[in-house]
């Protein structure tokens, strides 16, 4: 099967592919529409990704990559190798056989268990769900830049992870009635600002307490979509926190520390907030990023070209909001900036924590046109055109558009 990324034959001008040469000009034509334009991957972005990945690499180093698009609306269940990995530094090696999860702090018994222990004591739990980073569609506010991983929309995948409820190992070891919030710790070292730490973050034990064997429950996961986890998405286990932005689930999970306050960790104390601030007082007053927001892409056709017979199928995903009993309720696009909107049809399942994928015919003209789309969940809660620009570029969920272009 061709890639996605053939860069087509050459053409008359030196040095330019033919997908340069269509991004361009479909570059200029979004911007005069005011569509941000989408970063597309060129051939220099085709660095060999781990794993046998085909995804967009926004950084080589720490490794984050995307998937196109286009690739996401295949699949309910987003297959590994165009799952996004997001990670703060190199990928550390975890000898399986020597492992050992620490669990510790406000515990009646603190415990250091091996794999086999750990999937031997505990009965294990299928859960699908939707893991994506708050920095996702961070490259659609508008100018200046914000600096971060430029992810375009791909910064999102829908798995389903196998392993042991949080909650079993939990009590296994007797929460201490002051115990308020767990944290995690990878085995990952990060060096930032002259200092090196793990990444780490942690969540409200309500929460870590939360959910059934159908859907909820945060779990110390060791398989996703069957197969056990790859280095990049977290071996031997990592956390997977249903509702929660990525940066909860902590992959290469060293520690549970059960405590009375949040982790103390950079990326709980500090990163992850929505701020218009950073002085060290707004900084400390934020409070940390949990549930992710309402949100839906338009995730085909990426590049806007349209069929000759003038109709056009929009297809792409939405997530309701990362609340416990929120679902989809509606996906709409509009082609007239929002004067009026069709329904778009669901196609995949519509379950709490996870996406669902839905698709449109809408009639285009001979014009350039724009295309978005707006989801709306069970709390009532639309997505509007409003950007609400925060200083690291979290949770951007203004309507996605696409410029439908004549072809
Ligand atoms: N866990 C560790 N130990 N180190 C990391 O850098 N990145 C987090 C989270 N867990 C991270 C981590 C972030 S920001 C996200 S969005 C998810 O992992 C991404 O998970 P994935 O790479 O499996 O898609």
């Amino acid at each position: 099967m061709p890639s996605p990324f053939d860069t087509g034959s050459p053409t008359s001008q030196p040095g330019w592919t033919r997908r340069e040469l269509l991004h361009w000009s479909w570059g200029a034509a979004a911007l005069a529409l005011g569509v941000p334009r989408q970063p597309t991957a060129l051939a220099q972005d085709m660095i060999v990704a781990p794993e046998g990945k085909d995804l967009i690499v926004r950084t080589p180093k720490p490794f984050n990559a995307e998937p196109p698009l286009h690739r996401l609306a295949e699949n309910w269940i987003t297959p590994h190798e165009s799952f996004f990995v997001r990670s703060h530094g190199t990928v550390p090696e975890v000898d399986a056989a020597t492992y050992r999860l620490s669990i510790e702090g406000l515990v009646e018994r603190p415990q250091k268990l091996t794999l086999a222990e750990l999937t031997s004591r505990f009965p294990l739990a299928d859960q699908t769900a939707t893991l994506t980073c708050a920095g996702n569609r961070r490259d659609e506010f508008p100018p200046p830049k914000i600096s971060g991983v430029p992810w375009n929309a791909g910064a999102i995948g829908n798995a389903r992870w196998t392993g042991i409820p949080l909650r079993a190992v939990l009590e296994a070891c007797g929460l201490k009635p002051e115990a308020r919030h767990i944290w995690f710790e990878g085995a990952d070292q990060i060096t930032d600002h002259g200092q090196t730490f793990p990444f780490g973050g942690s969540i409200p034990v309500e929460r870590a307490l939360a959910g059934n064997e159908l859907t909820g429950l945060p779990l110390l996961a060791t398989h996703m979509n069957d197969q056990p986890l790859t280095p990049s998405h977290g071996a031997p286990l990592r956390m997977v926190v249903p509702g929660f932005i990525g940066a909860r689930s902590v992959k290469w999970l060293n520690r549970i520390i059960v405590s009375d306050r949040h982790s103390t960790n950079h990326y709980q104390a500090d990163a992850y907030k929505v701020l218009t601030s950073d002085t060290p007082e707004a900084v400390a007053a934020a409070h940390p990023i949990h549930e992710y927001v309402l949100n839906s892409v338009i995730a085909v056709p990426e590049d806007g070209l349209r069929p000759r017979d003038g109709r056009l199928t929009l297809r792409g995903f939405a997530l309701a909001g990362g609340a416990p009993g929120t679902t989809l309720r509606r996906v709409e696009v509009s082609t007239d900036d929002g004067a009026t909107w069709t329904a778009a049809r669901i196609v995949s399942p519509t379950r709490e924590y996870c996406w669902a994928l839905w698709q449109v015919e809408i009639p285009v003209g001979p014009e350039a046109q724009v295309a978005c789309v707006r989801a709306t969940d069970s709390t009532g809660q639309t997505q509007t055109r409003a950007i609400v620009r925060n200083l690291k570029g979290y949770q951007y969920n203004a309507w996605h558009k696409v410029m439908i272009q004549p072809s």
